[in-house]
Parts: C-alpha cells; structure tokens; sequence
C-alpha cells in the first residue's frame, strides 16, 4: 500500500516518520510531483495540481476538523474524503471556550486592568443564571463544549441540524427553532463547519437577537461572521464583547480593526491544534480499517460540505 504526505505550509517530514512507524507494512512518501500513484493521501491544503496527478486515490485524510478548503479543490469523485475525528482537538476545544467564557463571567480583564492601575476594587458578582450559553453545532467539538460548559452550572442551549439529546444542553434543531435559541442566548459559540448554509450565520440580524449585553467567541471558521456587523454592534453596546479564534484573512492582516478593538480579544487560530501523534494513531487506525473493508468514522458528506 502507498501512501503520500502533500501539505502547504506544514513539515512534512515528521508526519512521513510517524505513518511510517505506524504502518511498517506501507510505503509512505512525501508528495513530489510525478510521483507514482498512491492509494491514500494525507494532506493540508494541498495544491490542486497534487489532486490532478493524483486521480486514483482510495482516501483523502484531511489533517483539520474543518474540510471547507479542501472541498473548494476538484477532488477524484471516487475518493472518501476523511476529517479528523476529535484526536486530541475536543478536550483543547472546550477548555478554550470555557476559559474565554469565565474571562468574561469572572470580568478577569477588568481586574487585569484594574491591577495593572494598582487598583484594588471588586465588581459585583453576577448570577450564572443570567449568562445562559449557546452552541451552534453539537458535533464532535460542540457537543464536548457543551458539556463542559454544563459542569460549570451555566445554563446550556445547543443549536444543531439534527435533534440532539445531551444531559444538561436545552438542543434547538433546525432552522425553525433557531431564532428561539437566539433569544435565549447571551454567550454565543460557533462550532459549526464552514458550508453555504452558515456562512455568514453571524450578522447583524442574528446577533441582535441575542440577549442584551451578549458575547461572542467564534471558534469555528472566520466566514461565519459578518466583521463589519460585530463591530457594529459592540460599539452600539448591544454586544459587549467577543473572543474570536478564527478570521476571514489568517494571519489576520495587520491593518484589521479586530486588533485595535477594546472589546475583541483575539487567538491565532489555536483553539484546538491539530495533535501530530494522536492523528497519525487514528489515520493509521483507519487506513487499516479500511484495507479490510471496514467502516470508518470520520467520513465526509462532499455534497452536505461537512
Ligand atoms: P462536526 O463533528 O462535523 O460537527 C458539526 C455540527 O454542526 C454537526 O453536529 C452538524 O449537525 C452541525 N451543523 C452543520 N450544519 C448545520 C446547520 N446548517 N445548522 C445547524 N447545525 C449544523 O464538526 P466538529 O469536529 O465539531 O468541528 C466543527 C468545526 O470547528 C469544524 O468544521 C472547523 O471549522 C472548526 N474547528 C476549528 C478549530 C480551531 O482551532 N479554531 C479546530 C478544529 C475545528 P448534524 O449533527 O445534524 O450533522
Ligand atoms: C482547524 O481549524 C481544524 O479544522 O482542524
């Protein structure tokens, strides 16, 4: 079996390594062009030209969550296409959130601030009850968030495709329900993957829907967020304020207002890395499950985007 690396912008060569180690009984090789035809790839955002000489592939690991780049590329139409399924990413996903969460809650900026002045002073602590969290997406990562977020005793909503049933989580589906999930939300999450559907999901409509003083952290994808209507609305005051991980442009472009904003905290897309062992453990798990024609988890609906 033949398997070939092809990433933009990553080392190649631990990845090569590490399949190698894993899978002894294959020939791994980093992708060079003319090479021989493969049977798996493992790739992040590899160029179009790799795709084209490569129109035999069984199996595309994707090593993200996210595959909304990779779908905008012409794949081999008999290829899977395959996410990473959680590897590490879900537990990294929920303590971002909920630290950006109790950053909030807790006010810790305003003490950072205030300590920073030499000010010793207390703010008047505020009842959990009236910081009720909403996830959109309840799929490998929200649903983790969402739980986690329970722990803490915040009222927990969860905005998915399909109904979900999770301990703790009030689950909303569809879009017949998702202006009442607004409306009960204050703390608004994204965890949804970048399709047609909800790209541009947060604007200015929707997130006046949120209860006043709302918050939002995007984890998700930077599409899902309309910039010019967030900053609207954290000026207005309707929102007071928003942690964001992911952006249109990454690296965000050094003139962007997101940087200079008071009330915008910012990540370089880091709320859940991908975890180089564990992802290799678990596409070596598949590309074996695979051989002996088993199912795996993790595989792609092209047409659904996600
Ligand atoms: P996932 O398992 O595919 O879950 C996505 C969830 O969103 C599913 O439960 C799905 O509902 C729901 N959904 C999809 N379209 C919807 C719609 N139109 N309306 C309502 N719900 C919808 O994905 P995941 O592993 O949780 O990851 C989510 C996203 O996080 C990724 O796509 C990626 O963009 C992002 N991400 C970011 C980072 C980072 O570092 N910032 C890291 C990893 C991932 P159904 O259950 O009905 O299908
Ligand atoms: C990261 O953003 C991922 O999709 O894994």
């Amino acid at each position: 079996m033949r398997i070939t690396v092809c990433f933009t912008g990553l080392k190649t060569e631990p990845w090569v390594q590490g399949l190698r180690a894993a899978l002894p009984q294959a020939s791994v090789e980093e992708w060079r062009t003319g090479a021989s035809q493969a049977d798996y790839a493992v790739v992040w955002a590899p160029p179009q030209q790799f795709l084209d000489e490569q129109p035999r592939l069984k199996g595309i690991f994707n090593i993200g969550a996210g595959v909304d780049a990779l779908l905008q590329r012409r794949l081999p139409p008999q290829a899977l296409v395959i996410r990473l399924d959680d590897a590490g990413m879900s537990m990294q996903m929920a303590e971002f959130v909920c630290h950006a969460l109790i950053r909030h809650f807790r006010e810790l900026d305003g003490y950072e601030a205030d300590v920073k002045q030499g000010k010793w002073s207390y703010r008047k602590p505020r009842p959990r009850s009236e910081m009720p969290v909403g996830i959109m997406g309840l799929g490998v990562l929200g649903e983790r968030v969402a739980r986690a977020v329970a722990q803490f005793d915040f009222p927990v909503l969860g905005w998915n495709r399909a109904s979900r049933t999770i301990p703790g989580v009030r689950c909303y589906a569809g879009q017949a329900a998702f202006s009442e999930f607004l409306a009960g939300t204050r703390v608004l999450v994204c965890l949804l993957p970048l399709t047609a559907e909800t790209e541009n999901i947060m604007n200015r409509e929707t997130l006046s829907r949120l209860l006043p003083g709302g918050y939002v952290i995007n984890v998700a994808r930077g599409a899902h967020l309309v910039d010019d209507d967030l900053i609207a609305l954290l000026d207005s005051g309707h929102l007071a304020g928003a942690a964001l991980d992911v952006f249109r442009t990454e690296p965000l472009p050094a003139q962007h207002p997101f940087w200079r904003h008071p009330k915008i905290t910012l990540t370089p897309h880091t709320s859940a890395r991908t975890l180089r062992d564990e992802s290799i453990a678990q596409i070596a798990g598949k590309v074996l499950a695979l051989a002996r024609g088993e199912p795996i988890a993790g595989v792609v609906d092209v047409k659904r985007g996600y």
